[in-house]
Parts: structure tokens; sequence; C-alpha cells
């Protein structure tokens, strides 16, 4: 504690010298050989020879918290009813002991930043215990998250302990999804809607209590949403803000907010040995697989949780996983493969917090989520490739894209943390002791620094923050990159010249979606075919997860997709017609099964739709339906996209155009296979791996971009250069 009290100060510190002091003597260890000639004959021939094939170095150890499991176990085998043992468990966490002392800092303190490794219950308890103390009488308690999963489980586990229904006590409120009641008084939601519910509610009077959750996170939302709490406490000075991180550095933090306390929760940590890999790998997948199964032939028992990129990597690696179980036939104890990735559907989302028999081990394949916001137990051992899949943002050319990227040393020790929770742990990176030491940077980079800022400009502007560059942010984004996202605002028509927001930035800003997205829908009201265009900005909204491709039916499946592509229409209307066709069948789960289309995703995308139907009534756009004039759809889609448009190269490859860039049309795209290549395309993503790939991609009319967006592309941008023909354009229609 830094002023609340200072007599736990010592203890804490004590176990946080201890953890500093084992996170230096990371620093200074040998690595492990972990050749990769044995590596080799060890996925070929699947020889575990764990033990002998890893030198163990000796194992950093810090002692964990002392404190009785034994009795925690006795308890738990009595027979209590389930809430009892919920209630008890509440009880056996970290938190707990600080319960009343914490109550009191909230009292006596508007700003408190409460710090304390995950699993303490930071997330959990925090709001029922400000709702036990009577806080919710006045408003309500709302918690952020930076990722949807973390908010919808959280929801659901605080629920249970309250022994009431999802949805009206406790609830939810993520993008598309409110899973709230006039009853909720505490609300776990993402940082993003949030930061949306203050354009309709700037004073945020319904909440006693915002709690910023996971801040260290250090997200566009969480930054933006401590900007504006800080301006309006001075408003509303019954308004309490809680401030959550699970790292030490909450300095920056507390600073930020005029020096407020500092909670700290001391954690419980046992040990956790740490190895390395000799040489990098380069196939981590592969490398992590093989030690997957090599933890689980020659360990003893405990779960495994690895850490992966994102969904297809996380079903790749399950696939191959099962492959090789089921090559080994009845040779191995039985191995439970849990996937959690933010896709995943909710019901698949709480069996990995099952806990498993004595006999059986999971292992979980999760993306960074698993790092710190959410805690499974039971996890003793951690493998660790190195990578998280971010968004990076290039300001000089404007270009966004989703790099696989290393982590930060935070990141890998968060990571590492994850196997000592109940018990002593280990954790298998598989990259070299010099990477971690020499090539990862310390931590990561704040995501408003290597984002497009122009969502956030656009909520600013809409909120009537005018003076961008004055706002008090806790880690100024780069000046470039607040200019480049003015100029795509001005572009897309949001803004005027002087930096106001126009009629159709308003009506963009009630979308809560990407502002390109949102000017493809405010588009279609000119090209009178917004019906058509809400349908293909909800089938992009769920992501790639539409169409299903089990192994054993590839050709069935390839086939049912590219039917909705015949005349090499795009993705775009592909997905359009997937849609239609599902809406003309009674929205049929046969026909989803008959087409390899995922039912859930379907309808998470009726879902999305219905919500955007609302929200063109509220700016007053009319559902005008235009099916059969696919160039009105495309020219609609080109409003919004033009800044994502790329030309053909002879090499078969395309350069995007404004900012050039090599890319590819992603395998998955329904344009990827058609030849002669479409010579100009709109693409809505552009994925970095090992080359740049565009994913849901259209054929476009070069002249339609300087018709479309005359501030943003010149006739010279679109000259054909095999031709030197120069396209007609009528410059008298803009959008
Ligand atoms: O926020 P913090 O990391 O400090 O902890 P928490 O998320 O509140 O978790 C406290 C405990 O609740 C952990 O032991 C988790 O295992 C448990 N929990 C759970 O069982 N199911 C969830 N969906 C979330 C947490
Ligand atoms: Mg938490």
């Amino acid at each position: 504690l830094k002023r609340c009290s200072r007599e736990n100060l010592a203890e804490n510190s004590k176990l946080f010298k201890e953890q500093e002091a084992w996170e230096e003597h990371q620093m200074g260890k040998a690595a492990l050989k972990y050749g990769s000639e044995n590596k080799n004959q060890i996925s070929k021939n699947y020889q575990f020879v764990f033990e002998d094939q890893i030198d163990f170095i000796d194992p950093s150890v810090i002692d964990g918290d002392k404190f009785d499991l034994q009795e925690i176990e006795s308890e738990k085998k009595t027979s209590k009813s389930a809430s009892e043992i919920l209630q008890d468990e509440r009880k056996t966490l970290p938190i707990y002991p600080y319960r009343d002392e914490l109550l009191q800092a909230v009292e006596n303190h508007q700003v408190l930043v409460i710090i304390g490794e995950t699993g303490s219950g930071k997330t959990t308890q925090v709001p029922q215990y400000l709702h036990e103390a009577g806080y919710t009488k006045r408003g309500k308690v709302g918690c952020t998250q930076p990722r949807r999963v973390a908010a919808m489980s959280v929801a659901a586990r605080v629920s249970q302990e309250m022994g009431v229904k999802i949805g009206r006590e406790v609830g939810y409120s993520i993008r598309f999804e409110d899973c709230t009641s006039e009853k909720t008084v505490v609300e776990y939601m993402t940082d993003g809607m949030l930061l949306r519910n203050i354009i309709s509610e700037p004073n945020l009077t319904s909440y006693s209590v915002i709690m910023v959750d996971e801040a260290h996170e250090r997200t566009m939302s969480t930054d933006i949403l401590l900007g504006l709490l800080k301006d309006l406490i001075k408003y509303r000075s019954d308004l309490k803000v809680l401030i959550s991180s699970a790292t030490l550095d909450a300095e920056k933090l507390s600073n930020y907010f005029d020096f407020a306390p500092i909670f700290k929760i001391p954690g419980r940590r046992y040990p956790v040995e740490v190895h390395y890999t000799i040489v990098p790998e380069s196939e981590y997948i592969d490398a992590a697989i093989v030690t997957v199964l090599q933890i689980h032939v020659t360990q003893a028992p405990g779960d495994i949780l690895v850490f992966l990129t994102g969904q297809e990597e996380i079903e790749t690696t399950k696939e191959i996983l099962n492959h090789r179980i089921r090559g080994l036939g009845g040779k191995i104890p039985e191995l439970i493969i849990c996937p959690i990735y933010a896709n995943l559907p909710t019901e698949l989302q709480t069996k990995i917090f099952e806990p498993t028999s004595e006999e059986v081990r999971k292992v979980v394949l999760a993306t960074n989520i698993a790092e710190t916001s959410l805690t499974i137990d039971g996890i003793k051992y951690v493998v660790d490739p190195g990578f998280v899949k971010v968004k990076s943002y290039n300001p000089s050319t404007g270009m966004e894209s989703l790099l696989i990227s290393p982590i930060s040393r935070a990141s890998a020790n968060q990571r590492a943390g994850r196997s000592g929770r109940t018990g002593p742990g280990k954790c298998f990176r598989l990259y070299t002791l010099d990477s971690y030491q020499k090539e990862m940077d310390d931590n990561t980079v704040p995501e408003i620094q290597r984002t497009n800022l122009a969502n956030v400009v656009l909520i600013l502007k809409s909120l009537g923050i005018d003076d961008l560059v004055n706002f008090d942010f806790i880690d100024p984004p780069a000046a470039e990159s607040l200019i480049k996202a003015l100029e795509l605002l001005f572009a897309l028509g949001a803004l005027n010249k002087f930096g106001e927001l126009t009629k159709v930035g308003r009506r963009m800003a009630e979308f809560p979606l990407d502002p390109m997205l949102s000017k493809m829908i405010v588009a279609s009201d000119k090209y009178r075919c917004s019906d058509e265009i809400i349908t293909i900005a909800a089938m992009l909204s769920v992501g790639n997860s539409i169409f299903y491709r089990p192994k054993e039916k590839q050709v069935h499946a390839d086939n049912a997709r590219m039917n909705f592509h015949s005349g090499n229409v795009g993705d775009h209307i592909a997905l359009l017609r997937v849609y239609n066709s599902w809406r003309e069948c009674d929205y049929s789960k046969q026909w989803c099964y008959d087409n390899y289309v995922q039912v859930r995703s379907m309808k998470r995308a009726r879902n999305i739709r219905d919500q955007l139907e609302r929200l063109l009534k509220r700016v007053e756009i009319e559902i005008a339906s235009n099916v059969n004039d696919l160039n009105a759809i495309k020219k609609a889609i080109t409003s919004g996209f033009f800044p994502h448009s790329a030309r053909l190269q002879k090499d078969g490859s395309y350069l995007t155009v404004k900012h050039p860039q090599t890319a590819r049309i992603h395998p998955s795209s329904g344009l990827a296979q058609v030849l002669p290549r479409p010579r100009w395309v709109v693409y809505n993503e552009l994925v970095l791996t090992t080359k740049g790939y565009m994913r849901q991609v259209t054929e476009l009319k070069p002249e339609w971009l300087v018709e479309i967006a005359p501030h943003y592309y010149q006739l010279k941008d679109v000259e054909d250069p095999a031709s030197k023909k120069i396209p007609q354009v009528s410059r008298n229609s803009k959008c």
C-alpha cells in the first residue's frame, strides 16, 4: 500500500522482491540443450526421451506464499452444496484477507490503483465486495475488460458465485451483445463498449464505480477511457474509479491520476522452472506439439497451457496433435485438448475451466487471452513459443496489418507465471535464452502507439473533444498517427477541412464498427443498397468463421463454398449470397449443414445484422434493396474501403495503390484461383505473416476510386501502366 496502510507494505514488498529476484535469476541462466537433430528424431519417430534430451538446469526458485493447501483440500471434501463450495472458494483467494482494508481504501479515495497477480481475485471479487458493501445502491459497478471472452466468462463465474442468473443482477455487455437487464448491478464489459456508452451517457450517471481492469494491457480503449475518466472525476465527486493491473509497474498509472494510492494484493506463487531451447525454433508449432507430447508422456500429472497466436493456428495445432495421438494408438494416456480463443462458442469456452480427473491430462491451446485475463486452475506446465498476433500500424504509410510478432519480456514472465499458481510449475520456452535477454522488448508497446487511430478520433470528435493534440493521454500517440487518422476521416468524408465532424461523420459514429465499415454503410444510402450492405458488414464482423472445412470432406466443402462465388463476384458478394440463401431457407440449420456453413456464425451475423438495421433507422437511412445491381453494391463497398485498394503486378502479386506494399490474395478467397486475375481489387484486411495476404477481396473498376474518393486518389494513381490508358471518370459524382 502506498498511502492506505503501511503495515502490509513490508510483507508485500518482501514477496515482490522475491519475484524480482526470480526474474533476475532468469536473466543469468544457462541455456538448455534442446538439439534440433534430436528434436527431428522425436517428431519423426515419436521417441519421447524428454529428460535425456534436455539438460535440466537449476530451477529458478522463488518461495510460494506459505498457505495451508491441505486445509483448503479438506474443506472441499466435506459434503457441501455447490454454492457453499463456491463461497468457500472465494475465501481462499489471495484477495480475501484484504477485503475490508480494500473497501476502506475505496471509501477514502476517489481513485485507487489495485495491483495483484493474475488469479488473486481482482476481477471476480472486487465488484462483489463493492456490491456487498452497498455501492450498487447508488449505481452500477462497471468493470471493463480488454477482451470480450474475458468479460463473458468472468460475468458467468460471478453470477454463479452470487447465485443469480447471468444477465440479471450480474451481466455483461460486449459489442453486439447486451446481456444485462434493468436489474443488473454488476456489469462486465469490454473497454471499447464503455467508451461507446460514454457517447450516449457522457457522465456515466448510471454507474457508482468504474473498475478499469487489466489496465496493464494498455489497449487503446483503456488508455482513452483513463483519459476521459480523469476528466470526469472532476465533475462527479461521487464516482469511484478503480484501476487494476497485473503487473508491478503501476506507478505510472498512479502518477497519471495525480498520485492515486496503490493497493497491493500479495500473490501466491510457487517456484517455476524455466527451460529454453538451445537453438531458435523456426517451426514453432511443430516444436510446441512435440513439447506437449513429451510433457504428456514424461512428466508428473498437471495440465498444460500452450500460447498460440490465433484461432487458425490453434485449430491446426489441435488437428495435428489429435492426429499424432491417434497415430500412437493406445500407447499414451488420454489427453484432452481444449482450445480457447475469442470466437470460440461459449459452451466450449467453459470446458477449459472444468477440472480433469487425476488420470487424464488436459492441454489448453490458448491465445494471449490466457496470459492475464483468464485463470485456468490446474495448469502446471506452460509451453511458450514466444509469439503473439498484434495489430501493427505504419503511420508513414497508413497501413494496418496483423502481424505475428515476438512477445515482450514482461509477457514472457507473465506466461511462465501461469504454471506456478497452484503448485510448482515448469515453463518451456521455445526460444533461446539469448533471444529472451537480447531480442525481446521489456514491455509491450501501448496499442495507442501502434494502431490506426481513426476509430478513436471519430469517437472523441463525436464526444466534442476537438483538441486531440492536448488531450491528456497516458502515453500520447505519435503525431503522425493522429494526422493520418484525421486524413483518413477527411477522405472518408467524416470530417470537413476544418476537422469538424460532418453529417456523414456523425452518422458513422453511431455504428460500433471500424470507420471504413461504417462509411460503407452510410454510403449504401446513395446506392440504394443498404439492405445488402448491412448484411455484408454483419458477415464481415463475424470474422473468418463462416465456412467450415472438415478434413475428410474438404472437396465437398470447397465445392459448396465455391457455389457462392459463381461469376467470380468476389468475397463480399459471396458472403451476401450465403446470408440471403440462408434467409430464404428460413434460417435453417439443415441448410447450413448442407452448405458447410457454421450455424453459430450465421446466427451471430443475423443478430449483428438486426442491430445494424436498428442503427440505420436511428441515422435515418432507409432500408433499400438492390440485390441485382452488383456494381452499386461494389461501389458502396469501395466508398468505405477505397484506402484498401490494390493493383495486379506482372508477377501475379498485387501492389497496394496508395502506399505500395506487395500482397497476395489469401488462399481462402474465392478470387484466389481465378485466372486471369482481377486487375484491381479492394480488400477488407491485410494479414502479414511471411507474406502479405489480402482477406475478403472484391474486384473493382479503377475509375471508381477517383469517382468515389477524389480527395484521396488522382488520375495518375489509377493510370494503367500497361496501356497508358486513362480510365474514363465521371468527375461529378462524389460520394
Ligand atoms: O482478476 P484476477 O486475475 O486477480 O483473478 P480472478 O479472475 O478474479 O480469478 C479468481 C479465481 O476465480 C481464479 O482462481 C479462477 O480460477 C476463478 N475463475 C473461474 O473459475 N472462472 C472464471 N471464469 C474466472 C475466474
Ligand atoms: Mg483479472
